[in-house]
């Protein structure tokens, strides 16, 4: 792998991680994702913005880009966290061991976290809003952005070129053969908005007013290239991720797309039963239905839809007096997530006893969730069960409609 020119004296150094593992332990990556560093070369000094943890042979991997642009990690006179997770900060004691004089900048919140994740506390040195490190020629501007990912990131602006470091934000799942925005075949395009869409929602969702301030603190800033830790550098077109993220920030709240995230499970069939005639009762209304069945599909799948879903649909039969397991699973992921103010229906059957619905009412309750009707039946579903959900399923759809038009 060739480390990647921004603009003289700024280089991608990066890492392509693969698909065996998953991201944060939970989230799958089909794709991979990568994990970028850059190099910031200036007259006096070089820096090095954000790390690499060592997934298969990551840091190998950045080593070897260093050493082709005749530099190795003893050559780092400063190292940029934004952030501190993991991902980002993984191979830190070893770079430490190797440039023991380097001095780590990074906000105040993150210096005990340097200390309780590596044992470092030599040369760490907290830099706020506004502070500047001058490299000769090349100006490192730091600039706090709480909770995009965590509270103590921040991202890192070089004024004389107008690239900005955004670590965790603006970025995506996924692994392209380019390294920019303007360089992106079709295919790669049809990947990288998706997953970005995904990325965000997994990742970033909850913490969406978070992202809305982020991106206000940035307005007076001229940015030419965003150049995130996950994803492409957008040199082209930084706006368009900027906006992509507003938008996605302001789907916390709907309304969202003129879209039904349709999500189901079920045991013997029953559940089931009503799947295709509420699917069918949508899509006569013309709206977009994006259908899962857990547990076969993954939370993060779901959750990627639900988030750019104005309105949900939820099929789950009572499993041993309360909810299926797997839905209570996805709830939950979207309550973290704080998928707010959807329009909703239920629905599902249960055998010897109810109870599925008693779970559920909680979620409605503190996610805000209009709900428009429950169609709640013992064993299978009656004739009576099958128009109630039609019925329901039109009320969805209209109710949606005119949400998202508004
Ligand atoms: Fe890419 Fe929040 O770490």
């Amino acid at each position: 792998m060739k480390p990647d020119m921004l603009v003289p004296g700024i280089h991608r150094v990066y890492a392509r991680i693969g698909d065996r593992d998953l991201f944060e332990g939970i989230w799958p990556i089909p794709h991979g994702v990568l994990l970028n560093s850059y190099v910031v070369q200036g007259s006096a000094k070089t820096a090095f913005i954000d790390l690499v943890k060592d997934w298969e042979g990551a840091v190998g991997s950045v080593k070897e880009q260093m050493a082709s642009l005749g530099l190795s990690f003893k050559d780092i006179d400063y190292l940029v966290l934004n952030h501190m997770e993991p991902d980002h900060t993984g191979s830190l004691a070893q770079l430490c061991e190797e440039n023991p004089q380097m001095q780590i900048l990074c906000t105040k919140k993150a210096v005990p976290l340097v200390k309780a994740f590596y044992g470092i506390e030599k040369n760490v040195r907290a830099v706020a809003s506004k502070e500047s490190v001058d490299l000769g020629g090349k100006t490192l501007v730091f600039e706090e952005t709480p909770n995009i990912h965590w509270p103590e990131t921040m991202m890192t602006y070089v004024p004389e070129d107008k690239v900005l470091f955004s670590c965790d934000a603006f970025g995506s799942y996924g692994q392209y053969a380019h390294c920019f925005d303007d360089e992106l075949t079709q295919e790669e395009w049809d990947l990288l908005i998706p997953e970005t869409e995904r990325y965000y929602a997994n990742i970033v969702s909850s913490f969406s007013q978070f992202v809305q301030r982020g991106i206000q603190k940035l307005a007076g800033v001229e940015i030419k290239m965003i150049a995130p830790s996950h994803g492409v550098v957008w040199r082209k077109d930084p706006a368009k991720v900027i906006d992509l993220y507003l938008k996605l920030a302001r789907y916390m709240n709907g309304p969202a797309e003129k879209e039904i995230t349709f999500v189901y499970s079920s045991m013997y069939g029953n559940t089931a039963a009503l799947v295709p005639i509420i699917k069918q009762a949508l899509e006569e209304e013309h709206l977009t239905v994006r259908l899962h069945e857990v547990p076969k599909d993954h939370a993060s799948f779901v959750l990627s839809s639900a988030w750019r879903s104005s309105g949900l649909v939820i099929g789950m039969p009572t499993y041993e007096y309360r909810m299926f397991p797997p839905m209570y699973h996805i709830l939950d992921v979207l309550e973290r997530s704080h998928v707010n103010n959807r329009k909703v229906m239920r629905f599902g059957s249960y055998g010897w006893s109810g109870g599925a619905q008693k779970q559920f009412d909680p979620f409605v309750e503190a996610l805000k969730w209009d709900c428009l009707g429950v169609i709640e039946y013992q064993g299978a579903p009656t004739e009576e069960d099958k128009r109630k959900a039609v019925a329901v399923a039109k009320a969805l759809a209209k109710s949606v409609k005119e949400w998202s038009d508004s």
